[in-house]
């Protein structure tokens, strides 16, 4: 869970490995370092605390490097203080280290180079790395890393600098991402491409188990035995502001304007104009459509919420069973799984540790795998059977918006082609036709902002909110919670509105926010009840209901009406304003919106 960069070419690398890092930093940001070639040595600078700690640390220093590593850290082994930032250096200071992942069997290996005359300062599994190096090291630093990697147990990517080879750079990737930038006379590696964009459109991504040696004339990728390979160049399409602000001040906002467009992309080419639907990365026969007898969603925080929006949709729809679970429960409860089960994982980044994990337990139990993620050649898109693309583009915020609105598109994509496949779904045309309206319902629903804004103040001064919902509506409380408690620190608790009464009431006294969900037609008059019995308990009660719903209306102090759509296709409408409040209501507490505490936006440790 942290980021890595590194540069060698022909300009100051010190800038380059600073703007790469700021283009990481959702990956993790409790410190962060470089360690560049300088004069003929590695000089390593590091800190805890966000990169701008770093940046004011170099305050324009470093100018004459044209070589270096960097790090952004999310702490995993030791906490969050300058020693545990990497890079990491060995006893003779002329290895630095940069890493991102865990090595597993840590412990063993220090305690071996203890024993062989090593000292250790941080408290970091990376550290081990750099003592490696140097102990396999015998003039050829590519060698070393090869020599080092068979005793590594874990996930990593790994970059590795030298003040013996100031012309050199070594990559690993192992489980963990790495991607290298391709320019004239110049290299990059980084975890991510939006670090590379402002310098290169063409990458290598590397595969597990590949090494790429970075000289002056290029980069050259090899297997774990050292063998060369030839590569493939994969040429980023993105647009470069695509993975920036756009003139709104979080990223997180930008990404909830971002929706109507993600939406389009994500439906567009799929959904046909006779309503069938064509999905690329899906090729599941009829044969095999009609086999499958239960879908088990896989997946973990907000993704696994909009998965809880597909197994509502596919059961009613499909008469399928469908199980969902959390990731990290999954993987150790032995669930019960066969051929005939269709293994549906769902995940935004396609790394997250847990999700990667019980995609392989399902996977070994004989499931077929179906992915939906939003980031190509990611591990769980790699490993999966079937691949449906989020087209969100890059997600930045650590809080989940588009990513979460196009995995529920994905997800009523899915509903149609297996529909189709598994004959006889009279609901379809309908589904087809509501869905292409949604990008044009999300702009509209976009316009409550100022509103929201104005309740967002009010949210803001309590300690405490809950979110409530019968059906579909439940499980976008789950998330509209989620968010509100990740960004603002506020409390906030989802509940199935009929399960108040057994116990959550009793919290509920004059004043405490609820927000209710209440899009479901037939559950509406249920609903009413549950908002009449928070009522009588002094709730305030703000009500997300379709225009028209006028006995909600009377009963809410407040009320966002939803653009017009179905019940079926309520959730995507829904979301948006929960978004906003969370949004509004993390600005007003003066948060850290785009980088709440303690969270990291890819989790690639368990
Ligand atoms: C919350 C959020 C997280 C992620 C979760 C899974 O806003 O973003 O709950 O949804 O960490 O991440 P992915 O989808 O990358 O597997």
């Amino acid at each position: 869970m942290c980021g890595i960069v590194g540069y060698l070419g022909p300009r100051p690398a010190v800038p380059i490995l600073v703007q790469g890092l700021e283009r990481l930093e959702y990956r993790g940001y409790d410190s962060a370092g470089i360690a560049v070639l300088n004069g003929g040595g590695l000089v390593v600078e590091k800190s805890a605390g966000k990169l701008h700690v770093l940046k004011s640390r170099l305050n324009g220093n470093l100018n004459g490097a044209r070589v270096g590593i960097g790090h952004t850290r999310w702490a995993t082994h030791g906490r969050p203080s300058d020693v545990n930032a990497h890079p990491h250096l060995d006893c003779t200071g002329k290895f630095a280290v940069v890493h991102n992942g865990i090595i597993e069997n840590y412990q063993e290996l220090r305690e071996q180079l203890v024993d062989a005359g090593h000292r250790f300062i941080s408290e970091t599994d990376t550290e081990v790395l750099a003592h490696l190096v140097e102990q396999f090291y015998e003039g050829d630093l590519l060698r070393a890393v090869l020599k080092m990697l068979p005793g590594l147990r874990g996930s990593y990517a790994l970059a590795v600098a030298s003040a013996y080879h100031p012309q050199e750079l070594v990559g690993v990737r192992q489980d963990s991402p790495l991607i290298v930038g391709l320019a004239d006379g110049e290299t990059y590696l980084a975890s991510d491409i939006p670090a590379l964009l402002a310098y290169t459109r063409d990458t290598y991504i590397l595969e597990n188990g590949e090494i790429v040696h970075i000289r002056p004339e290029g980069a050259k990728v090899f297997d774990a035995q050292g063998i060369p390979k030839s590569k493939e160049i994969y040429h980023v399409g993105w647009d470069f502001q695509a993975a920036e602000k756009g003139g709104y001040a979080h990223f997180m906002l930008k990404e909830i304007h971002e929706q109507p467009r993600a939406l389009r992309d994500t439906l567009s080419g799929r959904l046909q104009p006779d309503g069938k639907v064509k999905l690329e990365g899906v090729n599941l026969t009829a044969a095999m459509a009609a086999s499958i007898e239960k879908i088990a969603v896989i997946a973990c925080g907000t993704a696994h919420y909009a998965g809880m929006v597909g197994k509502y949709l596919m059961e009613k729809l499909l008469r399928l069973p469908v199980e969902d679970d959390i990731a990290s429960e999954f993987r150790y409860r032995d669930p019960i799984l066969n051929e005939k089960t269709l293994g549906l994982v769902i995940s935004q980044s396609g790394e997250t540790a847990d999700t990667l994990a019980s995609l392989r337990e399902a996977k070994k139990a004989g499931a077929q795998i179906l992915a939906i993620t939003n980031v190509v050649g990611s591990s769980v898109a790699r490993e999966a059977d079937h691949v449906i693309y989020t087209w969100a583009g890059p997600e930045i915020a650590v809080a989940s918006t588009k990513a979460y609105l196009t995995q529920v598109a994905a997800l009523y994509l899915l509903a149609l082609y297996l529909g189709e496949r598994r004959g006889a779904a009279p609901w379809a045309p309908g589904l087809a036709r509501g869905l292409k309206e949604l990008p044009g319902r999300v702009e509209e629903v976009l316009k409550l902002e100022p509103r929201i804004r104005e309740l967002a103040g009010r949210m803001a001064a309590h300690e405490h909110a809950f979110f409530i919902g019968r059906g579909l509506d439940y499980a976008v409380s789950l998330e509209g919670a989620l968010k509100l408690k990740e960004i603002s620190y506020l409390h906030a608790e989802a509940y199935a509105a009929g399960e108040l009464k057994h116990g959550t009431l009793a919290l509920i006294e004059e004043g405490t926010p609820v927000v209710a969900l209440a899009t479901q037609a037939e559950l509406l008059e249920k609903m009413l009840s549950n908002i009449k019995e928070v009522k009588a308990r002094g709730a305030w009660v703000l009500a997300l209901t379709q225009e028209g719903n006028t006995a909600v209306a009377a009963e809410a102090d407040a009320v966002l009406y939803l653009p017009p759509v179905s019940s079926l296709l309520a959730p995507v409408v829904t979301v948006v304003p929960l978004q906003l409040l969370a949004y509004y209501t993390a600005v007003a507490r003066g948060c850290d919106v785009d980088k709440p505490r303690n969270l990291a936006k890819s989790v690639t440790v368990e």
